[in-house]
């Protein structure tokens, strides 16, 4: 049965791509995020990611992983979780649900400052081994 791998390169439902670097020993991996919306009227710009994948004991290759995302040009952080599928023809896909933490300036708009939202990601070029 083919495993869902994470490395490489990804574009969800919104148009946004990132780039997972290889995943280490323990799970951990870094990479980059460039979205294609922005909940800002900044000028998007390509930001770090980083995250770990579950290694876990009953691990059957298609594993659940988490990430977060820094914004660089935005007050903003995001974590995404989701689990690496392999789909009936082999095609690999990420479905995950985000957490968007918007900055407020003081604790009494603390009740608006989190949205949360569902993304699926595909591949967008072959993975080499
Ligand atoms: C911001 O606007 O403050 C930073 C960019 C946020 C982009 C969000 S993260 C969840 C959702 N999925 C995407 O690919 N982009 C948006």
């Amino acid at each position: 049965v083919k495993k869902c791998a994470l490395t490489g390169r990804w574009v969800n439902d919104l148009g946004s791509n990132m780039t997972i670097e290889p995943v280490n020993a323990n799970g951990d991996f870094a990479g980059s995020y460039h979205t294609a919306v922005t909940a800002t009227t900044n000028e998007i710009k390509v930001s770090p990611l980083q995250g770990s994948m579950q290694k876990g004991p009953n691990q059957k290759g298609q594993p659940t992983f988490g990430f977060t995302v820094n914004w660089s040009f935005s007050d903003t952080t995001s974590v995404f979780t989701g689990q690496c599928f392999v789909d009936d023809d082999g095609k690999e896909i990420l479905k995950t649900m985000w957490l968007l933490r918007s900055y407020v300036d003081k604790i009494e708009d603390d009740w608006k400052a989190t949205w949360v939202g569902y993304n699926v990601f595909e591949r967008l070029d072959m993975h080499m081994e």
